[in-house]
């Protein structure tokens, strides 16, 4: 809701949603934040208006006589160089500007993005304030959603204009804070960093052309004491998927001033007389109720507002993909052989990766020539479609449609297709090219090439990988990503249906303008569940599970050569849109009959998995602990990373259940392999086994043993005070209770409310 009213004689506006409110007020033609963060009314704004200060000794006065007016000292929501704001500033256009304040309209709902920049859809209503410095209008926008408000810029000039930075948003917040960001590189994304923002200003940016694997677009600023549960947090990020920046700093009078928005790297932008540039819609949401609150707020928007329409609270099949298990060496026969066991085990949907098109036989050539490789597949795409059809299978397909090898047809035919920045000289990733996507044939090429492919194979995923960093950057950069947007729109708003997964190397491209087109994202090419957790503790910090893929792979896994149990690495796959990329046909029958159990347990409980509310919860050092919460029941997964001996009890602390409800609290059944106990089998086996004889083996393959149970009822207060779980294996003896685990180790906890009948 968005009101505008009268405030000491000017003009103020106050937004509001369930979270949060900001109260912006027009002092001398400037918009001054007097509020941002808990609900407020209109009736509480007086109070917040600023006193009159006597002035800061050398500041520079923005209106002669009036001490109170050097812009250098209060909270802004924009700000200019050169009129007395030597804070960092969101904008500059080469010229002197100074833009005041012209008028405000509220509107009911949006306020339309007018390029192919995406746009969260479904807010309540807009604000646009205009402000004018000579020839030029800026327009700062703002759209109100449930959890979240979201604020983007728009500068029109009826003069020619070169526009060398703008910001999205702007705000000066009160106090202190720390900054988390999501770091990383390929197979390590989004591992959290907290640090103090401080009198020297702190950059999360991206330079590689895309939102990139280096530093995710998203970052939080929490008050230095909160925590997953309690404090005040602010969550941002951009509905952008190319170069970003953001900066967070302390200035001398306490204020904490954070921007947002497209990189200066990719600018400077020349505007002829009458043209106007826009920028993303910047997203910022609020909670008092520490991260967990505030990941709460940003999930919600983000599935309500930003996944395609058609997506929203659909559940995701459980699928099977042939790259972990097949790289490029497969053929008609060994896809279908793989599919029947795929659907044996409970998989509804087979995505055939990369190497099924040209010469697509390693990375090296083929790229960009989607013709069907026939002595892979001679019944074509078609038929193998229909094969999988028949075993009720849906089909699902790779392309990565920005890129091309030099050594390809399609290559041979438009060489200048693909960027060259440098005459002469390419530089080469995953030896590709990227192709011009700000070329209007190009985007034509791809849009019909990729849609009568899909079209013609009866196609209902997509997996559209991009594989290197953009060779360029400047306002071209900018102009590339409007370009992938067009082509991803003209190809999926006409088929809504088709399940989009956007895949840049894994989660070199994981942001909110690529989750409007395609609902989820592979998050890394890291499958080793230990790995995941780091990646998804990370990524849950702003985006809701639903949007990750995450696969069970084969162990010891191919990024770490890590050696993990198999129900660890479904725990940890659960946590996501589940699916299996691994060779079957080398599966032990022991194996075989856990992954079908898994895939069971996962489509039982579907809708908590992939929906629920996700809270990160209390844990001993070293262990990760999930929960997620839907109307039906509760699920926790608790995991380990390397075991530490003589560690005593470990409780399930989960917060936010009724105190006096009583709920019972049961672990998915689950299996450990005898072999893993080698020699120890002596502690299990009343008769000598050899670790290394036939019968060990034997009993390895067929026989699981079953991993200690839980089964507890007890009170929400007593489950949020914590609850001792059964002792982890120590040598001293075997007890079927015990938690058998060893390095790595992790549990499902399926929490249900007693009711009685
Ligand atoms: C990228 C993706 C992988 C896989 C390969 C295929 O690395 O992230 O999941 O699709 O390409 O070449």
């Amino acid at each position: 809701m968005i009101t505008e009213f009268e405030l000491m004689g000017t003009a103020a506006y106050l937004l509001s949603n369930g979270n949060m409110s900001m109260l912006i007020h027009i002092v001398n033609g400037k918009p001054l934040l007097l509020h941002c963060g808990s609900v407020i009314s209109a009736a509480d704004a007086s109070a917040m208006c600023l006193r009159p200060n006597p002035g800061w000794g050398t500041t520079v006065l923005y209106k002669e006589g009036d001490t109170s007016s050097s812009l250098d000292i209060i909270p802004l929501i924009w700000s200019e160089e050169n009129t007395g704001d030597y804070r960092e500033n969101p904008v500059s256009i080469g010229i002197p500007a100074d833009f005041t304040f012209r008028s405000g309209r509220i509107i009911d709902g949006l306020i339309p993005i007018e390029s192919e920049l995406p746009q969260a859809d479904g807010a309540s209503q807009s604000l646009e304030l205009t402000f004018l410095s000579g020839t030029i209008t800026l327009r700062i926008i703002y759209s109100v959603y449930e959890t979240a408000i979201c604020c983007r810029t728009v500068i029109s000039s009826s003069t020619e204009l070169v526009i060398n930075r703008l910001m999205s948003s702007m705000l000066d917040l009160k106090g202190s804070f720390d900054i988390t960001t999501l770091d990383g590189a390929w197979i390590r994304e989004a591992h959290t960093n907290r640090i103090p923002v401080s009198y020297s200003r702190v950059v999360n940016e991206s330079s590689t052309g895309f939102s990139s694997n280096r530093h995710n677009p998203g970052f939080l600023l929490s008050r230095p004491d909160a925590t997953e549960f309690s404090g005040e947090v602010y969550g941002f990020n951009q509905i952008y998927s190319g170069n970003h920046y953001a900066s967070a700093q302390i200035s001398a009078q306490n204020f904490t001033r954070v921007m947002l928005g497209i990189s200066p790297v990719s600018f400077p932008r020349s505007l002829n007389a009458g043209e106007s540039f826009e920028t993303p819609q910047a997203v910022i949401s609020y909670s008092a109720e520490g991260f967990n609150g505030l990941s709460c707020a940003m999930h919600s928007f983000v599935n309500s507002h930003i996944v395609p329409e058609y997506w929203r609270f659909m559940e995701r099949p459980v699928l099977y993909n042939s790259w972990e298990g097949c790289l490029f060496d497969f053929n008609e026969s060994k896809l279908l052989s793989l599919a029947s066991k795929a659907k044996k085990l409970g998989c509804e949907l087979f995505v055939l990766d990369d190497g099924w098109f040209g010469a697509r036989n390693s990375d090296t050539a083929g790229l960009g020539d989607y013709t069907v490789n026939k002595k892979k597949l001679p019944g074509g795409l078609e038929g193998l479609s229909s094969k999988l059809g028949r075993l009720g299978l849906k089909f699902g397909l790779w392309f990565e449609p920005e890129a091309v090898n030099p050594d390809s047809e399609l290559y041979r035919a438009h060489p200048d297709w693909a960027l060259h920045p440098f005459e002469g000289s390419d530089f080469y990733s995953r030896n590709e090219l990227l192709l011009d996507l700000t070329r209007s044939d190009v985007r034509d090429y791809i849009v019909e090439n990729v849609s009568s492919i899909i079209d013609s194979a009866n196609v209902s995923y997509v997996k559209w990988d991009m594989n290197r960093h953009l060779p360029i950057s400047g306002p071209k950069a900018h102009d590339y990503i409007l370009g992938l947007y067009e082509v991803q729109r003209r190809i999926f708003k006409p088929r809504p249906s088709i399940l989009l997964e956007n895949c840049a190397s894994g989660g070199n491209r994981f942001d909110l303008g690529m989750l409007c087109f395609g609902a989820q994202i592979w998050a890394s090419d890291n499958t080793d569940p230990i790995e995941r957790l780091d990646i998804q503790n990370g990524l849950s910090y702003l985006y809701p599970q639903s949007c990750w893929g995450s696969h069970v792979s084969a162990s010891p896994h191919s990024q770490t050569l890590r050696t993990t149990p198999l129900s660890t690495d479904a725990n940890a796959a659960f946590f996501g849109d589940f699916g299996l990329e691994l060779e079957l046909s080398h599966l032990l029958p022991v194996e075989e009959k856990e992954i079908k159990a898994a895939v069971e347990f996962y489509k039982g409980h579907r809708k908590t998995f992939q929906f629920g509310i996700l809270s990160r919860e209390e844990t001993e050092p070293d262990a990760v602990c999930w929960l997620l919460s839907s109307e039906e029941e509760s699920i926790a997964g608790l995991f380990h990373r390397l075991v530490h001996s003589a560690q005593g009890y470990e409780w399930l602390k989960l917060r936010g259940f009724e105190p006096s409800q009583i709920y019972r609290i049961t672990s998915r059944p689950q299996n450990l392999r005898v072999g893993r106990f080698g020699g120890l089998v002596k502690y299990i086996s009343p008769v000598d086994i050899n670790p290394n004889g036939v019968a060990l083996r034997t009993a390895d393959r067929l026989y699981p043993m079953k991993d200690g149970a839980e089964d507890i009822s007890c009170t929400g207060a007593a489950l949020s005070a914590g609850i001792p779980l059964a002792l982890k294996f120590m040598g001293t003896g075997y007890d079927a209770n015990l938690r058998n685990q060893g390095d790595f180790g992790s549990n499902i906890y399926v929490i249900e409310k007693v009711t009685d009948k």
